[in-house]
């Protein structure tokens, strides 16, 4: 696939076939977010992939759970958090619901040890994007999960022990992954005429 292709074709996937991904596919999606740069060539991300049905029903839950916790102490938060304060901060909150991850069979996080570079999170954020690209070239279908890092916040040790997180890890970005059942019509984009400052 042509990447500007890729780039506009892919799409946020909200209903996924009720089939699993193979795991050849899973490596081959991986091997993209690694080759996605990273500050200094660091490399610090790392990838937990989650295809336990059960388990991935019960994040699903764990998520929604600690959003409606931070959703009633949202103005506390705001004092800590400067992307909590004002608009922002109330409208992200009205895109939480249940079953969030919509029955995809696939959950990859990505992370890194919490502080271990200076771009951890860019980094992170990087190899997401080539993943959720390079799944779309193979057919496959994927959402962001921004609220995947509420997980960081769990106390539920039961579900953070199967997850087999490293110590000090923090979950930075998420995608869920799947064969998708439905294709949607592309959100409308600004233009670049809309969004660009020239400077010449
Ligand atoms: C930081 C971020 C967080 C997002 N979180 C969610 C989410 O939790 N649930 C969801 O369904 N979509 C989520 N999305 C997907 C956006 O809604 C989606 O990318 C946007 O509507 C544009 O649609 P498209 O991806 O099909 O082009 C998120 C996207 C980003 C970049």
């Amino acid at each position: 696939m042509e990447v500007f292709e890729a780039i506009k074709g892919r799409r946020s996937i909200r209903k996924y076939l009720d089939k699993p991904v193979e795991r050849e596919k899973i490596e081959q999606v991986i091997e993209a977010g690694l080759w996605a740069p990273s500050g200094q060539n660091n490399q610090p991300v790392r990838f937990i992939v989650v295809t336990d049905r059960g388990l991935i029903d019960e994040i699903d839950a764990e998520i929604y759970a600690i959003g409606k916790v931070f959703k009633r102490i949202r103005l506390f938060i705001a004092l800590f958090g400067k992307e909590m304060r004002g608009e922002g901060g109330r409208r992200v909150f009205k895109s939480l619901h249940e079953n969030g991850l919509y029955k995809a069979p696939v959950i990859i996080m990505a992370g890194a040890q919490r502080r271990s570079s200076a771009t951890y999170m860019k980094d992170c954020s990087l190899a997401t994007q080539n993943m959720m690209l390079a799944a779309h070239a193979l057919g496959l279908g994927t959402c962001y999960i921004g609220w995947m890092r509420l997980l960081n916040h769990s106390f539920n040790r039961e579900l953070l022990r199967r997850l087999s997180l490293p110590k000090g890890f923090e979950i930075c970005d998420a995608a869920i992954l799947g064969y998708p059942a439905s294709s949607p019509q592309p959100p409308k984009r600004k233009t670049v005429e809309e969004t660009v400052t020239w400077v010449q």
